[in-house]
């Protein structure tokens, strides 16, 4: 069997095949937050997705946009021959290609209305990262967005050991809900799959904070930036390229802004949110060092996880 990437084996492919439901947190619901973030897409147009696996959210994407096609660029022959058998019955919709994420050969793609993926881009180290989000920009239509899912890197010590019971947990119930034993956990544990628990530096996984991806997002072009779902270490979050031709989307912030200030936001945030925050000043400091066209603000207090990181540009 053809071993493409050099990182990530056919070997892993087969593990992830065979137990990737129970190694997923909320893999449906992940599948169906990516699907609900891509706007209503003209007849005929392009969705991309990296790293597309044995094709599962491609299933979903082709049956949620019946007039769009699926571009699954994946470099394992393993995954690509179970997405093809998955998704034979869509015919010329679904276009499976081998690629390797880090190489720059695929992204001369250009006007696509959506680019996804699902747990493979934290493969790629920081800089690579920053790389594929500028690059990701230029491959898309003006209005479209990019959704990732993936594995982010916890800020600090604690934070790493909540996300690592965290995503024990989550395998352990998947594995007792989809098959009523621990056999599936059991394997998760026997893998070492938890990066939180086990991380080793100079393994093919090279998760990036969340806070510095919204960043590097927002550096790349992208506007809305914003996280949609997180557990365990998992986030789905993206963005979208600024339509300059359309009218500016009116985000529900903006809208209830201030008369005068429609439109814009506010660089101040809200009392409540500067009562709430009163003893978090290294928030507050990294809110106002961060750049002046980029306004931060944390939407979901009450879980502690979600930011948004809107450019105004
Ligand atoms: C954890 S699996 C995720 C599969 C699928 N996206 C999902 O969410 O079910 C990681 C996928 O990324 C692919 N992959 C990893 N590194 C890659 C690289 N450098 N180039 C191309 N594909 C890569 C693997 O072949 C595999 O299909």
């Amino acid at each position: 069997m053809t071993e493409l990437i050099p990182s990530w084996t056919e070997a892993n492919s087969q593990t992830f095949l065979d137990y990737g439901r129970y190694f997923v947190p909320e893999r449906e619901r992940q599948i169906e937050t990516i699907c609900g973030l891509i706007p209503p897409l003209p007849s005929g147009v392009e969705i991309v997705e990296l790293c597309c696996g044995e094709g599962l959210l491609a299933q979903a994407l082709l049956e949620r946009f019946p007039d769009a096609t699926v571009r699954g660029l994946d470099g394992s022959s393993e995954m690509l021959a179970a997405a093809g058998k998955r998704l034979a019955g869509f015919g010329e919709r679904f276009r499976p290609r081998h690629f390797d994420l880090a190489d720059n050969d695929w992204r001369a793609i250009r006007d696509a209305h959506a680019i996804v993926s699902s747990l493979a881009i934290h493969h790629l180290d920081g800089p690579e990262k920053q790389a594929l989000f500028a690059d990701v920009h230029r491959m898309l239509a003006p209005g479209g967005v990019f959704v990732i899912a993936d594995v982010i890197a916890p800020a600090g010590k604690q934070a790493e050991s909540v996300a690592a019971d965290a995503w024990d947990w989550a395998v352990r119930q998947r594995s007792l809900e989809l098959e009523g034993n621990l056999d599936g956990f059991e394997l998760f544990q026997t893998e070492q799959w938890n990066l939180y628990r086990y991380f080793d530096p100079d393994d093919i996984d090279k998760p990036s904070p969340l806070f510095a991806q919204l960043q590097w997002l927002a550096a790349a072009g992208f506007v809305d930036v914003d996280v949609y779902w997180m557990q365990a270490g998992h986030a789905i979050f993206g963005g979208v390229k600024n339509d300059s031709t359309a009218k500016r989307s009116i985000s529900p912030r903006r809208h209830r802004g201030r008369r005068g200030n429609a439109g814009k936001f506010r660089r101040k945030p809200p009392r409540w949110a500067r009562r709430l925050f009163a003893g978090e000043s290294k928030m507050k400091r990294e809110i106002r060092l961060s750049d002046p066209t980029v306004h931060v603000s944390v939407i979901d207090a009450l879980f502690g996880t979600t930011y948004a990181v809107r450019n105004t540009h």
